[in-house]
């Protein structure tokens, strides 16, 4: 197994950290680099029970991608096999009440960092194994409707100034493999869930308000479709690519579990039920509250995984309904954790957000 350095951007976020500490025990000659903004979606507790590492395989950089200065002098006192970028403002329903960190994060913060990549990999004489590896999302595909999946040839459609910043700094990505020939890859991946997702998108939101009895806010008709994957088959598909990967492709990643949101919704009312063995059949489903629509919002989102599936031969490994239970178990085991996060811009942000969609 080769010796790797690599840059993680973001990796004190959700899908961040689950990587983070996934490859510090799946890849023992690794090292990473975590650089973050550390923004409220970010937290460095999130690897406070890690043992203490005298190899220092994962370091901390406190700072944003689009602050040129600061890759500059990273990239100088460091030599990088692998970027990984997961560094984003990452939530639609912000990027609606204010899109402008969404621009400058993921769009002018992916351009500064394919710049710093392309300079250091030219002075290291254009190393064919290094890889710009770029998470991004199904998202920017659009809405489907009943029928049919994304592949990688789908055209781009955002609807919300989320996806259509992820899917500006997609193309950013392209045009310099294309251009420069950095050898980049960019993975579009469905919904994902577990352990350490911050509690603002639909799944951490539900766990934590059903066990605080308090009302569960869904969108609409609550029959928009979402594609689940759980977080650590989309961290070993990210493996897998950096591993395989070929230059200059796109692989979608998706968990083929496809369920209304209504659906994830009474699922975990139930499975709350069970736990609490509350007497009253169905006792959790009472909370549930139709609300004012999100504008824009995608019906339906289903990804189709076959190429990774057959050129990398990844596989999502986990069932959605048992890693559903896991993340519920993570959260109820984990509230030292969901306080820590849940600061005054949490309060604020659930305030403004569900107070206009009462
Ligand atoms: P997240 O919001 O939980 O984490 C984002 C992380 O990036 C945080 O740690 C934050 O502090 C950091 N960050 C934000 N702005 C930064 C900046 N300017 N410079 C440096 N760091 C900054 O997001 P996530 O859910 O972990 O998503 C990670 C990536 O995966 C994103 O690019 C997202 O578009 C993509 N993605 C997410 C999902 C999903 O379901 N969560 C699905 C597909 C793709
Ligand atoms: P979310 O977790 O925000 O992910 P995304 O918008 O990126 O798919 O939302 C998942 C689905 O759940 C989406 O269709 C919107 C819906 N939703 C609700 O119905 N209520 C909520 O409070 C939230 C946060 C989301």
């Amino acid at each position: 197994m080769s010796t790797k350095t690599l840059l993680v951007t973001g990796g004190a976020g959700f899908i961040g950290t689950n990587f983070v500490r996934h490859v510090l025990t799946e890849r023992p000659t690794w090292c990473i680099i975590n650089l973050d903004a550390l923004t409220y979606a970010g937290n460095l507790a999130n690897f406070q029970d890690l043992a203490p590492d005298p190899a220092a395989r994962h370091q901390f950089v406190h700072g944003a991608i689009q602050d040129s200065g600061l890759l500059e002098q990273l990239f100088t006192e460091e030599s990088f096999d692998a970027i990984v970028h997961f560094a984003a403002e990452s939530h639609v329903d912000r990027s609606i009440l204010g899109p402008e960190s969404f621009v400058e994060t993921n769009v002018v913060g992916t351009f500064r960092l394919l710049e710093a990549s392309l300079k250091q990999w030219r002075s290291r004489g254009k190393l064919e194994n290094f890889r710009f590896l770029h998470i991004s999302t199904d998202e920017v595909y659009g809405s489907l409707g009943s029928e049919g999946y994304f592949t990688e040839s789908t055209p781009y459609d955002p609807s919300s100034p989320y996806s259509a910043s992820k899917a500006g700094s997609d193309h950013l990505v392209k045009a310099y493999f294309r251009t420069f020939a950095l050898p980049a890859i960019i993975t579009n991946c469905s919904n994902n869930f577990g352990p350490y997702q911050f509690p603002e998108k639909l799944i951490p939101l539900m766990i934590l308000n059903l066990m605080e009895e308090k009302s569960l806010p869904v969108y609409g008709d609550g029959k928009n479709v979402r594609d689940w994957l759980y977080v650590i088959d989309h961290c070993d598909a990210l493996i897998r690519v950096l591993e395989q990967g070929k230059p200059g492709e796109t692989y979608n990643i998706g968990g083929g579990a496809e369920r209304q949101n209504i659906e994830v919704v009474n699922l975990l009312c139930d499975l709350f039920d069970s736990r609490l063995d509350r007497s009253t059949k169905k006792a959790s489903r009472r909370l549930i509250r139709f609300v004012t629509d999100r504008p824009g919002h995608d019906r339906r989102y289903a990804i189709d995984a076959s190429k990774i599936r057959r050129e990398l031969g990844w596989s999502p490994a986990h069932n959605f309904e048992e890693a559903l239970e896991a993340t519920v178990d993570w959260y109820v085991n984990n509230m030292d954790w969901v306080e820590l996060v849940r600061s005054g811009e949490y309060r604020k942000w659930i305030e403004i957000n569900y107070g206009e969609r009462e």
